[in-house]
């Protein structure tokens, strides 16, 4: 029997998200820089006599037990390909907000997906786990790969970027969840112009510089559905962020600092303040390090 493992599954932060069409099908056609934090949830993985799935950590009570809940369709839908496989016993420690904007959910499902082909020892090449992982959601693709990259179409054609340095980050969320179809059904515009090439840089003041030129086309939608995320926004702005900006369809937002010491010292002035949000400093994978899944 193979011994438990774990794996990471991190917060993933759009630094920037252009939207720039919709399918027939309604998903929406994106441009996205994405990086991935230290900070995020956990799955460990242990053999059983029988399936088993718990849940621990801060955000535990939100997550959802049945069906829906994305770790379990991820093993169930690798039973589905593979065939009958032993029972197991998951257990993920929930550390990130739920419907909050970076990933939780779709880090859970791959880091499910790479914990059970381990543990299973599956023949699972890169180009069907990246099927098996679009079929359980747009982004759970990019949380397979966990290394700064860029997102096309409807966020699962991913592109790994060279040149990304490792980025002191401030992750802020009001207490309050926003359903990702509900934003993007709020959008004013569809067709909005594509992210320029980027430049890469050697520190963070230099990325901020960058994508000060870019967007994330869901914060305004989502400012309409839940105004809070203004006040997140402001906080961190007035904590010296070189860059505030909401992550995915939100409702957490980023600051992007100088260095790790002045992150922190933001959230703790934040966290004073709101002892309600979730404020949570962290720094970022850079293109040269190893990532949550090798
Ligand atoms: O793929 P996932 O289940 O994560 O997407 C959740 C919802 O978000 C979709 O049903 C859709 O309403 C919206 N979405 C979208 N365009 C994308 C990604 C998600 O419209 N590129």
């Amino acid at each position: 029997m193979t011994q438990g493992l774990e794996r990471a599954a991190p917060a993933k932060v759009n630094l920037a998200l252009h939207v720039t069409g919709r399918r027939a099908d309604g998903y929406h056609l994106l441009e996205s820089l994405v990086v991935f934090a230290r900070h995020g949830d956990t799955l460990q993985v242990t053999g059983a006599q029988r399936d088993g799935f718990s849940v621990c950590g801060p955000f535990a009570a939100e997550v959802p037990r049945g069906q829906g809940n994305l770790v379990l369709r991820a093993r169930d839908l690798l039973r589905r390909h593979f065939g009958a496989l032993p029972p197991v016993a998951l257990t993920l420690r929930k550390n990130l907000p739920v419907a909050s904007g970076i990933g939780g959910g779709s880090s859970d499902a791959a880091a499910t997906l790479s914990l059970l082909c381990a543990f299973w020892h599956l023949p699972a090449d890169a180009g069907l786990l990246g099927r098996l992982a679009v079929s359980l959601g747009a982004d759970v693709p990019m949380c397979l790969l966990a290394r700064p990259l860029l997102a096309r179409g409807i966020g699962e054609t991913v592109e790994p970027l060279a040149h990304m340095p490792a980025l002191p980050l401030l992750l802020v969320n009001p207490g309050q969840p926003l359903a990702t179809p509900d934003v993007f059904a709020a959008l004013g515009r569809r067709d909005n112009p594509p992210l320029p090439p980027f430049t890469g840089g050697s520190s963070a003041v230099e990325i901020a510089r960058w994508l000060a030129a870019t967007r994330n086309d869901l914060e305004a939608p989502a400012l309409t559905l839940l105004p809070a995320i203004s006040a997140v926004l402001e906080a961190l702005r007035g904590e010296g962020a070189l860059l505030a900006r909401m992550s995915g369809s939100g409702a957490t937002c980023f600051g992007i600092f100088e260095s790790p010491e002045r992150a922190q010292a933001a959230a703790n002035a934040i966290a004073s303040r709101h002892a309600r949000w979730f404020v949570q400093a962290t720094t970022t994978l850079s293109s040269t390090e190893a990532t949550a899944h090798d």
